[in-house]
């Protein structure tokens, strides 16, 4: 398979592609020690919700020219980490390959979030709309433990399916499925091996801005 060509995917609603196993183990192992040598250089931080400023239960951080942040102030992108005011680490050239082959076409991505969730975090259902470029996909990389994921459509309260996304797999949301509502129900404690301390992290990457 050429680098530059997507695997099959599996298009589980309008605008929404799955890659089921898109990385190997040999390249989950790679994944995760770049991410590993990120978190060195930008720590993991504790984001808060805009007003009520209530912790996350996922640990955040990012690479890329733009970071994804939250605090009482608001939900934004900004170039520099939150804590210790550096730049952001440059985006591992192998995500920029991967979302060459899974965004084809679209504008290089500007911003890689990372989470990190033990075996209790969570995250509530949301649309990704802090971009001021709609028209590029989100594509987002599992590693580690197994998640359930809920997808809706492009109103709250709509109706939800859920998806196990395993450690190597990945999920497009672009087209119509862009704003589509989405979130994580719980994790499965235990249920990799790639992270020696456990729980799952989630690389969401993103193009931000719009191309000039
Ligand atoms: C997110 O929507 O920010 C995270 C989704 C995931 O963890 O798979
Ligand atoms: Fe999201």
């Amino acid at each position: 398979m050429s680098i530059l060509s997507a695997p099959p995917a599996v298009s589980v609603a309008l605008g929404v592609d799955y890659f089921p196993g898109l990385l190997d183990r040999a390249a989950q192992e790679a994944l995760r020690d770049e991410v590993r040598a990120v978190l060195i250089e930008a720590p993991l931080f504790r984001p808060r919700m805009p007003r009520t400023g209530k912790p996350f239960s996922v640990m955040m951080s990012n690479c890329g020219a733009l970071g994804w942040v939250s605090d009482e102030t608001g939900y934004r992108y900004q170039p520099a980490h939150p804590v210790t005011g550096r730049a952001w680490p440059r985006m591992p050239p192998r995500l920029v390959d991967i979302w060459i082959r899974l965004a084809p076409g679209a504008p290089p991505p500007e911003a890689c979030l990372i989470n990190l969730y033990d075996a209790k975090a969570k995250m509530g259902l949301h649309q990704d709309r802090d971009e001021q470029d709609l028209a590029a996909p989100v594509v987002s990389l599992s590693l580690g433990d197994t998640a359930l994921f809920r997808l809706g459509g492009r109103e709250r309260g709509g109706r939800t399916r859920s998806l196990r996304l395993e450690s190597g797999d990945a999920i497009v949301l672009g087209g119509p499925a862009r704003l589509a509502f989405h979130g994580i129900d719980r994790i499965a404690p235990n249920s990799s091996t790639l992270l020696n301390e456990g729980g799952r992290i989630n690389l969401t990457l993103r193009r931000v801005t719009r191309r000039a």
